[in-house]
């Protein structure tokens, strides 16, 4: 099964990402988490992209499409993956479609997840994110259940640059200007379904499961 994960900054792609990989076996494909660890370890790669992620801008497409794809390529992307956070361009979609069709494959759901701009502002500016494996808690609306620690990998947990209201405004904007138009994109492809992202995140993962048996 090979799902997309659509949505706003701040959506809970990443949230639903981790419970669809646990229940389904699947890995999550995170560029933000790629881009981060890269940014971390001062890779060529993370030198590039730091300036772009800080002011809540997109890392230019050529960046992202290549790492995507030589992930996807991975033994453990043979039954499927889950990818939050790409494609974010049209160029990445087609990209990617690209990429899926050499190895013949193809997207079978993208989940859109939707969430109103006031919920996306508090929903950032409470997280919390794993340093060792990326899981995203919240400090009231998710909490883990040791302060500070995560409940998967007893990782430290941080708060992430951009998750000031400036850069959030700012990355909310990219995404209405260049991110967006993929709603239409999957919607023409007949794959996409739009989830009510206001609800729990329980009743969030129910709906999703729901979709995907
Ligand atoms: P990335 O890391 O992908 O960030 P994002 O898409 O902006 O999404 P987020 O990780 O902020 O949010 P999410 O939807 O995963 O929500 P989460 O589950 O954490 O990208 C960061 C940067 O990297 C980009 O700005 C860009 O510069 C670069 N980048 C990455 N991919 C790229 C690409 N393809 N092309 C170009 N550049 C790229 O949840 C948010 C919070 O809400 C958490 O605290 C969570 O606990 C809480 N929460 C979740 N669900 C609920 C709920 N139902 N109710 C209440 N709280 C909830």
């Amino acid at each position: 099964m090979n799902i997309i994960l659509l949505g706003p900054p701040g959506s809970g792609k990443g949230t639903q990402a981790k419970l669809i990989e646990e229940r389904c076996g699947i890995p999550q494909i995170s560029t933000g988490d790629m881009l981060r660890k890269a940014v971390e370890n001062k890779t060529e790669l993370g030198i590039k992209a730091k300036n772009y992620m800080d002011s809540g801008a997109l890392v230019p497409d050529e960046l992202v499409i290549m790492i995507t794809e030589e992930r996807l390529k991975a033994e453990d992307c043979r039954d499927g993956f889950i990818l939050d956070g790409f494609p974010r361009t049209v160029t990445q979609a087609e990209a990617l479609d690209e990429v899926l069709n050499k190895m013949n494959k193809k997207i079978d759901n993208a989940l859109n997840i939707e969430v109103k701009e006031d919920d996306i502002i508090r929903r950032m500016s409470g997280r919390r994110i794993c340093k060792g494996c990326g899981a995203s808690y919240h400090i009231i609306f998710n909490p883990p259940n040791e302060e500070n620690i995560c409940d998967l990998c007893g990782g430290e947990l941080y708060q992430r640059d951009d998750d000031k209201e400036e850069t959030v405004r700012n990355r909310l904007k990219v995404y209405k200007d260049q991110t967006e138009p993929l709603i239409n994109y999957y919607r023409e492809k007949s794959v996409l379904r739009s989830i009510d992202g206001g609800r729990k995140i329980e009743e969030i993962n129910q709906l999703i499961e729901e979709i995907l048996t």
